[in-house]
């Protein structure tokens, strides 16, 4: 079976599940995108309301940074493989206005999501696997206990069983929207993955 095909039945199977799951209530699922033959697959937290609006991941706000990123590597949307851990957008409803705002996604939600997060890292089998914050480190490093603080910047090895690749952790965009300080070092760690990727043999 071709890549796509792979990732066209993984994502049929979510499909299913959340029809199970979330009986009445539509979840929209907004699928990875990008090459699926990528060296680079960037994992973000979840899809907002710009991405669900348009079934793309990182197209909002987080998405301009995105835009950024990408010029650093010297390096298109279509070069590379975007998804989220999450593929629906979670959501909190305001109590008194009923409008929707975005929220981290819940414990059980990722583990609904997970099996087609591996699903797709087995299937693109990229070298290098960056993850914007802390939702996609622990879920791709299947541990909770590291923090982007700490680990920020430079490769860490991929759990066995999950792909050849590497992890390069990076802050989520979105967090450098509110805070300005992390501009500065988010740069340097984008650089410090085009140098990585650059001397990949
Ligand atoms: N933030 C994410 O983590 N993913 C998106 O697709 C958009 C914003």
């Amino acid at each position: 079976m071709n890549k796509q095909k792979e990732l066209d039945k993984a994502y049929a199977h979510l499909d299913a599940l959340l029809r199970d799951v979330y009986a009445s209530q539509e979840k929209i699922i907004v699928r990875g995108e990008g090459n699926p033959d990528a060296a680079l697959m960037l994992v973000g937290e979840a899809p907002g309301e710009q991405e669900t609006l348009q079934r793309k991941p990182f197209v909002g706000k987080a998405g301009q940074n995105l835009t950024g990123f990408l010029e650093v590597l010297g390096l298109d949307r279509q070069d590379i493989y975007i998804t989220n851990v999450v593929k629906f957008r979670p959501v909190k409803i305001h109590p008194v206005r009923g409008s929707l705002s975005n929220r981290p996604p819940k414990r059980e939600e990722i583990a609904l999501c997970y099996h087609l997060l591996l699903a797709e890292m087995r299937i693109v089998n990229p070298r290098v696997v960056a993850t914007l914050g802390n939702t996609a480190l622990h879920a791709v490093a299947d541990d909770n206990a590291l923090t982007i603080g700490a680990v920020h910047g430079r490769a860490l090895p991929m759990p066995a069983g999950q792909g050849g690749g590497c992890i390069f952790p990076l802050y989520h965009p979105a967090s450098i929207i509110y805070k300005r300080d992390l501009q500065q070092v988010y740069l340097q760690d984008v650089q410090a993955l085009a140098q990585f990727l650059g001397d990949l043999p």
